[in-house]
């Protein structure tokens, strides 16, 4: 299972795979600068390797030993001249890259569906505020798994990203869905990609932001529209109220749980700490970090340093009974 899990981790996140139209463009830049530096790579290694077996050293012969050449302004200049010409070919093919990237999104297309999520970076999760949707507003916010729309007959909806930091530096980084870009605190900066294919879409937090950066995953789920609808609207409901469980409700909402987590339709209103409203239609905890079981509930609500070392959430040292209850308060908040 596990390694199942990893399996499908190393093929979703390759960079040769490019699954929307701004990784292409990178990828056909990256296939560019590779095939240039290779081609400069057998050429050195070539003449090195020519000029060892040509002038190796013959006992009987000492008079192989090449001319010594003492100053050559042709040489000096060729070989000036031909990197500083390649390194500036690759400047601008790079430029061009990146004005295509960061452009397409500024150029509305006629009958485009637009989303718009704000993305906040924290210590080690992902804040997803939904804002708009085909010029509906939405108002609901979720975290570590982001859901997107594709069109049907294979159109994009384009997915723009405003991205935040609500501490230090993260990088936004999906390899098959685009280009890395920084979250960074006191700056807004942007990210828009679209994709024709449905799936999920693996990330990873691409800039060191202390002890758990490793552990801070990203989930894009890419599905038909219709599905992302009823997504959508499953996300902006309250959360499920059961009677079953008024205990553990009440021992999440009298312990600090509430000073961080929020959890819709309830007293808890924190922002520190991933939103709970819907936690079971998540399939993953801990950004993305263990599937989301009863078992690693369990653990995460008793210390969830077994599972994060390092993280911000405590280990409360409640009694088991209060956990339990927690643990079956949380299970129904699907
Ligand atoms: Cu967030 Cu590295």
């Amino acid at each position: 299972m596990l390694m199942a899990a990893a399996d499908a981790r190393m093929a979703d996140v390759s960079i040769f795979s490019p699954a929307s139209p701004q990784a292409g463009w990178i990828v056909d830049l990256a296939i560019l600068t590779l095939a240039i530096i290779g081609i400069i790579f057998l050429v050195v290694e070539g003449v090195l390797f020519y000029s060892v077996w040509r002038f190796r050293r013959n006992k009987s012969d000492v008079s192989g030993e090449p001319a010594q050449v003492y100053g050559s302004e042709p040489i000096e200049i060729a070989w000036t001249a031909a990197p500083t010409m390649i390194v500036f070919f690759l400047v601008l093919v790079t430029t061009r890259t990146l004005w295509q990237v960061e452009a397409s999104p500024v150029k509305p297309r006629e009958g485009d569906q637009p989303l718009f999520v704000t993305v906040i970076g924290h210590q080690w999760w992902w804040e997803y505020r939904y804002d708009s949707y085909d010029g509906r507003s939405i108002g609901f916010i979720t975290a570590n798994e982001l859901h997107i729309p594709i069109g049907d007959n294979q159109t994009a909806r384009p997915v723009h990203l405003t991205l935040q930091s609500g501490d230090v530096c993260h990088s936004y980084w999906v390899p098959r869905l685009g280009g890395k870009v920084d979250l960074i605190p006191g700056r807004t900066n942007l990210l828009s990609f679209e994709t024709t294919e449905p799936g999920l879409y693996l990330g990873q937090c691409a800039e060191y932001c202390g002890a758990q950066h490793a552990n801070m995953m990203l989930r894009v789920v890419a599905e038909p529209a219709a599905e992302f609808e009823a997504w959508l609207a499953q996300q902006a409901q309250p959360a499920v109220e059961d009677a079953a469980v008024a205990e553990g409700k009440a021992a999440f909402l009298a312990n600090s749980c509430v000073n961080c987590h929020r959890i819709s339709g309830t007293l808890a209103d924190g922002n520190a700490a991933p939103d709970l409203t819907h936690l079971m239609s998540r399939e993953t905890i801990a950004a993305g970090q263990v599937p989301n079981t009863l078992k690693n509930l369990r653990t995460w609500v008793h210390d969830p340093h077994e599972i994060k070392p390092g993280v911000l959430m405590p280990a409360f040292g409640l009694s088991e009974q209060e956990e339990e209850q927690i643990v079956e308060y949380l299970r129904t908040l699907k």
